[in-house]
């Protein structure tokens, strides 16, 4: 960690329907039963800025500007809430979803790279990102299988890219993919392809795992396999 806390920061990233959730759930069930010190947060809205984001959405009161710094807001609040703590007490902290995914949509929607990377630097790197590299046929082929009600915003209906809601979704999706593919040098992504099976792709995320943190160090001191009963 940057900051020098003993905790590590192990993220997912990459666009809806990747597997992101799947394969961080099946982390931490892992490594919560060999007995190590986990936390889990994800990407929703905190209290502090819901009810102003859903007024604000709403009313299409948000620029991309506003937009990007209300999620921010929201970021900020959930990073020194429940992040840093954690990885102060010396936690392997997992996140579904982190600062890469403001960068990839912020971006998209029209704010300078340059002006939101600025804008998170508050945020520690993580130790390990993986990004899920899927096409995006396979990834809408997952989700949109139940045709399933989506939200104005989260199909990026805001850019006008068109009046069908699940064609500006496709678009949108694209954007962020191409946006996802120009970070993998800049943040030092580590890529797992996301069309390989569920369990195929779990051992390689487990063995990168254990390559790059030292998993001994987060052993709990009273963990159920080694406790006595
Ligand atoms: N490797 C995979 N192959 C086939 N289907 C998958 C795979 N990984 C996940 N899925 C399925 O795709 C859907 C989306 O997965 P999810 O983990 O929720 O993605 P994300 O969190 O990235 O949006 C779920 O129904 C899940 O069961
Ligand atoms: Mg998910």
């Amino acid at each position: 960690m940057t900051d020098g806390s003993p905790g590590r920061l192990i993220v997912v990233e990459g666009i809806d329907g990747s597997g992101k959730s799947t394969q961080i759930y099946l982390l931490k069930r892992w490594l919560e039963l060999e007995g190590y010190k986990v936390a889990f947060t994800e990407w929703n809205s905190s209290a502090l800025v819901r009810r102003a984001t859903r007024r604000g959405k709403k009313k299409f009161l948000l620029t991309p500007t506003t937009f990007s710094l209300i999620h921010s807001t929201d970021f900020a609040d959930r990073y020194e809430r429940a992040i840093l703590p954690r990885l102060h007490c010396g936690y392997i902290v997992l996140a579904d979803r982190y600062i890469y995914t403001a960068f990839a949509r912020d971006t998209v929607r029209g704010c300078s790279p340059a002006w939101v990377r600025q804008l998170y630097r508050f945020a520690s790197k993580p130790h390990i990102t993986f990004y899920f590299n899927v096409p995006l046929p396979t990834a809408m082929d997952r989700i949109l299988t139940g045709r399933p009600k989506l939200k104005y915003h989260e199909a990026g209906m805001d850019l006008n890219l068109s009046n069908d809601i699940y064609e500006s979704f496709r678009l949108f999706q694209s954007r962020i993919n191409d946006n996802y593919h120009s970070m993998i040098g800049e943040f030092g992504f580590e890529v797992i392809d996301a069309t390989l099976p569920i369990e195929e792709q779990q051992e390689q995320i487990r063995r990168i795992t254990e390559e790059q943190i030292d998993l001994s160090a987060f052993r709990q001191r009273s963990s159920k396999r080694g406790a006595h009963v």
